[in-house]
């Protein structure tokens, strides 16, 4: 199958979360997740209705974007989803093909070509909606110099923790609607060209209690990868469908982000106050069977309550916190692989019985 990929993506360039309070978040993930400040734009670089702070770690950049006016699409965004994530950037060569491309093959426009320039050079921008009101901007930066985006100035406060060693986003997970799982599966694949991975069936992940269905697309060079969930029925509530309701729609559920020592960031994560979902003690007692050998000691893993999974080409330790507003929305996973390519598949059972807790306690199963 060597067709030519009429989408070349280089990257995740950014994320960015519409929330109440962008300058909370962002002290938030300085202190707790370890981002370092990069860029700034608000009323102090000229902006009227917004305020935004750009924190990278490794090669994840977030964005923390909130309204200074009630009579705007990201204070609508807000007050209707609450804090989430609006944008998936992707990073490309060609911003204008990019999105010429994505339209003619039936993407709705959310952003026509457009060319920001200061004094550091100049970026092209486009963009398209993917499920719910989420967007993908394709950003093409080869002839920009400065620390972010044009408009955005330098951020350099003096409070700036250490980072947890997160490298890169290794995959971003969308909930959407019963039955919308296929459409959106079709939608990257002949809008977007890519392909799919593999997949569960419902029968794969359901406990007594909650099921989902879940399908993996991901782009030519494998630096891309969405899973596709929605919710499927069991005796209660699907955590899909809890999330759907409390996002008021389709959404960016979770941002994995990879690390090359797990161990050592999730003792940071911890320290710092993060929280992450408990897996049942009963899970340890079997994992051995399920992965076999692996380099770290079990009773670390234990202790921290790290997720194992093995698959043909090796095996990966992953761990999701818990959503990290106060709407049961948006979550992120820590991942290391060590060889394995998948999701954590023989992960999902354990880890739907312990979000299965924390939904009971919400009183939303
Ligand atoms: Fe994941």
């Amino acid at each position: 199958m060597n067709k030519k990929d009429f989408l070349p993506l280089k990257g995740t360039d950014y994320v960015e979360f519409y929330v109440g309070n962008a300058k909370q978040a962002a002290h938030y993930y300085q202190t707790a997740f370890g981002f370092q400040p990069l860029a700034y734009a608000g009323l102090e670089t000229g902006l009227k209705d917004r305020t935004s702070y750009a924190l990278r770690q490794g090669k994840i950049t977030f964005v923390f974007t909130t309204a200074l006016i009630p009579d705007s699409p990201i204070a609508e965004h807000q007050k209707l989803h609450g804090d989430g994530i609006k944008v998936i950037a992707l990073w490309v060569d060609n911003a204008r093909q990019a999105y010429k491309e994505t339209i003619a093959r039936g993407a709705r426009s959310y952003m026509e070509p457009r060319v920001d320039i200061d004094g550091n050079g100049e970026v092209v921008m486009s963009g398209i909606y993917t499920y719910g009101e989420t967007v993908h901007i394709f950003v093409e930066r080869k002839n920009y110099f400065g620390p972010f985006l044009p408009g955005f100035k330098k951020w350099n406060p003096s409070y700036q923790p250490t980072d947890v060693g997160l490298k890169y986003v290794d995959h971003i997970v969308g909930n959407v609607n019963w039955g919308e799982m296929n459409n959106w599966i079709n939608f990257y694949g002949s809008v977007m060209g890519f392909e799919q991975l593999i997949s569960f069936d419902d029968k794969d992940i359901s406990t007594e209690y909650t099921a989902l269905m879940s399908k993996v697309m991901c782009n030519d060079n494998m630096r891309i990868k969405f899973p596709i969930n929605e919710p499927a029925k069991g005796k209660k509530k699907s955590q899909i469908e809890e999330y759907i309701d409390f996002y008021r729609g389709p959404g960016a559920q979770h941002v994995a982000m990879a690390t090359d020592d797990i161990i050592k960031t999730i003792e940071q994560l911890k320290s710092r106050g993060v929280e992450f979902l408990r897996v049942p003690e009963v899970y340890y007692e079997t994992v051995m069977e399920r992965v076999k050998e692996i380099d770290e000691d079990l009773e670390t893993l234990k202790r921290l309550n790290i997720l194992i999974d093995r698959d043909e080409e090796g095996y990966l330790l992953q761990l999701f916190t818990k959503p990290v507003q106060d709407r049961p929305t948006v979550f992120f996973e820590i991942i290391q692989r060590k060889g394995a390519k998948s999701f954590g598949k023989g992960n999902f059972k354990a880890l739907f019985e312990a979000i299965e807790l924390e939904q009971e306690s919400r009183g939303t199963l």
